[in-house]
């Protein structure tokens, strides 16, 4: 039986469709843990320069794994319906773009479930890496069902993805937990074969459940970031320290001290999206989660903050120049998707301030997102930012901000006002220095 023969195995052949973060992430782990690994995706260009080994984005180790595996037993391909036939797992992590109402469009994963049921050709074991709605696992089962031309079986699960980007090589070797959802015993020890080389603890749960741990997942972490950004207003409110109260709740073992940085808010193309498509889901289920509304409202309301806050100390902000240090959502990454700093940079182009921005990575990612008619500028380091500025506004917390020559920087500003919207820098020492400084509760 073909089952059995995989179920003893210890290296597989592995297709990863989508060359994504999540897909070319997972590919070029598997390819480093010794598994035989196809990644495809329908982009041809992406695959091209795949091929010349010019990755789609920035992440760390990323090309080191890329490069040490590349034709040995990492592979780049265009064409989806050969790799179906030559795989004997298939993890799928395409894209699933949030729709205007908020739900999760499905229509790649779909379509790929129809590919995968006319190239049967053997047991395979499907499993869903991307974020993907509750019951998508059962309508996969029951698309490959519906239309495969044979009678040969096959396997749906859900092994969930967890990776933060920028820290997704380490998140992948060091996982908290590692959870499947099965419906078989053979596609649990498929899967559990291929983690074997990790300590973490192996939750194994049906699919519905699996999917559910990771919309819970995300949106508790965001409720945690909109719940300490709440508290960070009424520590403006009453003259309290955010990061003195943050430090101890997170000693609490109950709640734990990571994701309880304030700030301007999380952004990036997993929270906002996710925590939609859970709002979405959950009233199709009959459960208005009005808790999750109102993390996303904390969030959004936090941007405009941050701009008030700053429009108290530079009174009229039309022609006033605004340096903005970081721009992706995160450091460590070029990736601009749902970035903070898109729409604070908006809420001052509208009040006609002018822009001069710098980042170490995602410049060229923003410079797709601003139009050219914009008042916004692009800085080639970050003292060439902050010249004749009226106000510098910290945005993503890089490393290299912090050690920056604030001295030079204030001799180089118009007027010393420092945004940090990280409560990232030294207050007390720029306060020294003689900047005017605005946090986020402290
Ligand atoms: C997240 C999840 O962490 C990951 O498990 C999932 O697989 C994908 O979504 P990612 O989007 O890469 O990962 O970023 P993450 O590091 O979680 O940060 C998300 C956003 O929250 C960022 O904008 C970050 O700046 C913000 N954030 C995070 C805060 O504002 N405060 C915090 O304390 C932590």
């Amino acid at each position: 039986m073909e089952q059995e023969i995989l179920i003893n195995k210890k290296n597989y052949n592995i297709l990863v469709i989508g060359a994504g973060h999540v897909g070319l992430v997972t590919a070029a782990c598997f390819a480093e843990l010794g598994h035989n690994v196809i990644c495809v995706d329908n982009d041809r260009q992406k695959i091209k320069h795949l091929n010349k080994l010019k990755l789609p984005f920035y992440e760390p180790q990323l090309d080191r794994l890329v490069i040490k595996n590349f034709k040995k037993r990492l592979f780049f391909s265009s064409s989806l319906e050969k790799n179906i036939k030559e795989a004997e797992i298939i993890f799928i992590a395409v894209g699933t773009p949030p729709l205007p109402d908020g739900s999760a469009d499905l229509t790649s994963i779909e379509n790929i479930a129809t590919i995968i049921a006319s190239n049967l050709n053997s047991y395979k074991l499907i499993v869903e890496k991307s974020t993907v709605p509750v019951h998508t696992g059962k309508k996969i089962k029951e698309t490959i069902t519906k239309y495969k031309k044979n009678d040969l079986a096959f396997d749906v699960a859900s092994n969930p993805e967890f990776l933060r980007e920028g820290k997704a090589i380490y998140d992948f070797f060091n996982p908290d937990r590692i959870v499947i959802g099965v419906e078989t015993k053979c596609a649990e020890k498929i899967l559990k074969n291929i983690y074997a080389p990790f300590k973490a603890p192996i939750v194994v749960t049906n699919i519905n459940t699996a999917e559910l741990i990771k919309h819970a997942s995300n949106s508790f972490l965001a409720t945690k970031i909109s719940f300490i950004n709440a508290i960070s207003k009424i520590c403006d409110l009453c003259g309290a320290n955010v990061k003195k109260v943050a430090d101890a709740l997170g000693l609490d073992k109950r709640i734990g001290k990571s994701f309880l940085d304030a700030g301007v808010g999380y952004g990036g193309f997993c929270f906002p999206k996710d925590l939609e498509a859970f709002i979405y889901i959950s009233k199709k289920l009959g459960y208005d989660f009005a808790l999750l509304k109102e993390v996303k409202r904390i969030n959004e309301e936090q941007k405009l903050y941050f701009v008030e806050k700053i429009k108290e100390k530079l009174w009229v902000l039309k022609n006033k120049k605004i340096a903005i240090l970081g721009l992706s959502f995160k450091p460590q990454t070029d990736d601009m998707r749902f970035a903070p700093s898109i729409d604070i940079i908006g809420a001052f182009l509208s009040e006609g301030s002018i822009i001069k921005a710098y980042d170490p990575k995602a410049i060229g990612q923003a410079k797709k997102i601003f139009s050219k008619k914009d008042n916004i500028y692009f800085a080639t380091n970050p003292y060439d930012a902050v010249k004749n500025c009226d106000c510098l506004c910290l945005l993503t917390e890089w490393e290299e901000f912090k050690n920056l020559d604030f001295k030079k920087i204030k001799k180089l500003m118009n007027t010393a006002l420092i945004a940090d919207g990280r409560n990232f820098l030294d207050k007390e020492k720029l306060q020294k220095i003689g900047f005017d400084y605005i946090g986020l509760g402290v």
